[in-house]
């Protein structure tokens, strides 16, 4: 090689190490740390969803009073502990609205996230409702309707009451064309159940069906076996009466028990009984129901999946009524098995 082209090769090698040398670094490979805000520069708060896992949840359940009942109170127990939730304060008022009302009071001042409150009765929950109103806890109605103002508690979760009585009415409509006289159990006076059920039943029944005579039996056995006895000391069954409209399988149960002790047999009489509980399909099996009209008491899955919704101030229904069928003797004893409650 020739000393020229020496030269220009060292001096070419030369400019490219000193263009190396000067040029910009590389740009790093991790993200910018974000410079910190001026110290009087207020900074957004995004509140963390809240899950299951935060909620208190009060349930003033009314009582135990029947199956129904019973597995209203194992829903929502069931429910809470699959859920996973950070504690149910669960109480029995003996179906007392005084009990309820002290329990929901004690759950105020404890600061529960949601109340969700079975009612006893339709009347006297203005009070304590603007209590919890005051307090920023979020009521849900569960089961039974209240009478009071609806912007004071966020939903209600249950039955359509009126609608179970219509359901009952067409029953006897069906049975008598030409008309009957018929008795009525019904369910604790004053009631959402009870009122919803007598006001549906008395809309729908047909003019030439007497209700000869109404009686409550509060929902329970025990006090529904004395009124069918008391009913059947008055009236004779099949002349003077052909059949009943009975407000729960509970009481339906008390009643046939004083029906068999006055020798009534299973079919004289025409009885459309409500809940279809195990109890209410046994009735129907042995031939003392002719029809079973519906409501359902597994309320748990919808009952927290609301309360959490209010705890992260989403949106939710007014109202979620449940879907509800009647049932009957024909296919009773398939269906047996397979109920829930
Ligand atoms: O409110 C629902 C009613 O209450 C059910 O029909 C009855 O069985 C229960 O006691």
């Amino acid at each position: 090689m020739k000393f020229s082209k020496v030269l220009v090769l060292v001096l070419a090698l030369l400019t490219i190490s000193m263009l190396v040398a000067c040029a910009p670094t590389a740009a790093p490979t991790t993200a910018p740390v974000a410079t910190s805000a001026p110290a009087d520069t207020p900074m957004p708060t995004v509140e963390a969803k809240k899950t299951y896992a935060d909620m208190t949840l009060c349930y003033p359940q009314l009582g135990a009073e029947s199956d129904w009942r019973t597995a209203n109170s194992a829903s929502i127990k069931e429910t809470a502990e699959k859920l996973g939730i950070k504690q149910l304060i669960f109480s029995d008022a003996q179906q007392k609205q005084e009990n309820q009302i002290s329990a929901m009071r004690a759950c105020i001042q404890q600061g529960v996230d949601v109340i969700a409150l079975p009612p006893v009765v339709e009347d006297g929950w203005d009070a304590v409702l603007t209590e919890a109103q005051n307090a920023g806890i979020p009521v849900i109605i569960v089961d039974r309707s209240v009478s009071a103002d609806p912007s004071l508690y966020a939903s209600h979760i249950g039955s359509d009451m009126a609608l179970e009585g219509e359901r009952a009415a067409a029953e006897f409509n069906k049975q008598f064309p030409d008309g009957a006289s018929i008795l009525e159990l019904s369910g604790t006076t004053g009631s959402g159940a009870a009122e919803g059920r007598a006001r549906g039943f008395r809309a729908k029944i047909n003019a030439n069906i007497d209700i000869l005579d109404s009686q409550t039996g509060n929902f329970t056995r025990a006090e529904a076996l004395p009124v069918m006895q008391a009913f059947l000391n008055k009236y004779e069954a099949g002349t003077d009466f052909q059949g009943i409209f009975i407000h729960n399988d509970d009481m339906g149960i008390g009643a046939i028990e004083a029906l068999k002790s006055a020798g009534v047999q299973p079919g004289d009489l025409f009885i459309v009984s409500v809940d279809g509980t195990r109890g209410g399909f046994q009735a129907m099996i042995d031939g003392w129901f002719q029809a079973d009209v519906e409501c359902n008491p597994l309320l748990g899955p919808q009952v927290f999946e609301m309360a959490l919704a209010l705890m992260n101030g989403e949106p939710i229904d007014r109202e979620i009524l449940t879907n509800e069928t009647v049932y009957y003797p024909d296919n009773a004893e398939e269906l047996l098995p397979s109920r829930q409650y």
